[in-house]
């Protein structure tokens, strides 16, 4: 059979988009799609990764045993989160030794919200409520988006992310129930982590480089300001519920528009942290890369282990 000429491949390629059915990684499909693909998913693999730092900064000081518990398998989740978008990003092409070395040699992008400190407890509880909540609102829509392992990776993260934002807002209602000090705690993490978590939904539609073409190509399924207005939505009133203060003295409730009006981010230090230049970045790379270089006899030990194994195999078969 003769390869069909590429503008047969384009057309397919349009036809399954437009019938909102998936891309697969053995199906043709535009080198910008492709790389588009391994930016987002790899971006989104680091996130994950990086993320395990800023909580697991407190698996050793959690206040019970309890607590300890479920910090712990909430982090190893978010290995997990890496590990599954790690494999969706390595079927279109990219190794994961490449993209690692990315992220460790600065060329790569994790979620800029990981380089800001947890100085409480209660940070724990606004990361889990706020950070896995925004990050739920991403990922639901992305459950649509138009690469099937990428589509399938986020059904299932979703699934314990929204456990995360549980056990998250359970520790800020457990604290905003407790001593005048435990609730201080509360609204000072929440005071500290709402601006960077509306953050995490990128710039205005307007100033997004990528909306538009990963609109079309149905990578992304809603806009950033979408996103972020849903997660505003629902946020307010499990703040109210517990009795905490959304730090934003322009939100209110808008009749008409049926949603809730909030005030302007700051966008300069969006930029910053996004340069490089937040609390945090530069022990956050410190961290990974020593933990890269702690886990290099891990790694060779595997591939020792599997050399083993085909030699033997290989011998048998002999
Ligand atoms: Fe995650
Ligand atoms: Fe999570």
């Amino acid at each position: 059979m003769a390869t069909p000429a590429p503008h047969d491949e384009q057309a397919r390629f349009d036809a399954v988009i437009a019938a909102d059915e998936k891309i697969e990684p053995r199906d043709w499909m535009p080198e910008k799609y492709r790389r588009n693909l391994v930016r987002q998913i790899s971006q989104h693999a680091h996130s994950e990764v990086v993320g395990q730092l800023p909580e697991g900064n407190w698996i050793t000081r959690a206040p019970s045993l309890r607590r300890k518990a479920i910090l712990l398998a909430k982090v190893q989740d978010e290995a997990g989160h890496g590990l599954y978008l790690y494999s969706a990003a390595e079927t279109l092409g990219t190794s994961r030794e490449e993209m690692l070395d990315d992220l460790l040699e600065g060329r790569a992008k994790y979620a800029s919200i990981f380089n800001y400190p947890t100085l409480s407890w209660a940070d724990v509880g606004a990361i889990g409520w706020l950070v896995d909540g925004a990050a739920i609102v991403n990922q639901i829509s992305l459950c649509r988006t138009s690469y099937g392992p990428y589509a399938r990776a986020m059904v299932r993260i979703c699934k314990e992310e929204s456990f995360h934002q549980r056990q998250g807002y359970e520790i800020m209602q457990t604290l905003a129930q407790g001593s005048p000090e435990q609730q201080a705690m509360a609204q000072d993490a929440l005071d500290r982590w709402w601006w960077p978590t509306l953050m995490m939904f990128g710039p205005h539609d307007a100033d997004s480089a990528h909306t538009q073409q990963s609109m079309q190509w149905k990578i992304k399924r809603q806009s950033n300001d979408e996103l972020r207005q849903k997660f505003v939505d629902q946020t307010v009133e499990q703040a109210a519920r517990i009795g905490l203060t959304i730090p934003d003295p322009e939100l209110r409730w808008n009749e008409a528009r049926g949603h809730y009006d909030f005030g302007e981010i700051d966008w300069d230090e969006f930029q910053r942290v996004l340069g490089g230049n937040g609390p945090c970045n530069r022990s956050r790379m410190r961290d990974r890369r020593r933990a890269h270089e702690d886990g290099a006899w891990v790694r060779e030990a595997m591939l020792a282990h599997a050399e083993k194994h085909n030699r033997r195999a290989a011998g048998a078969a002999a």
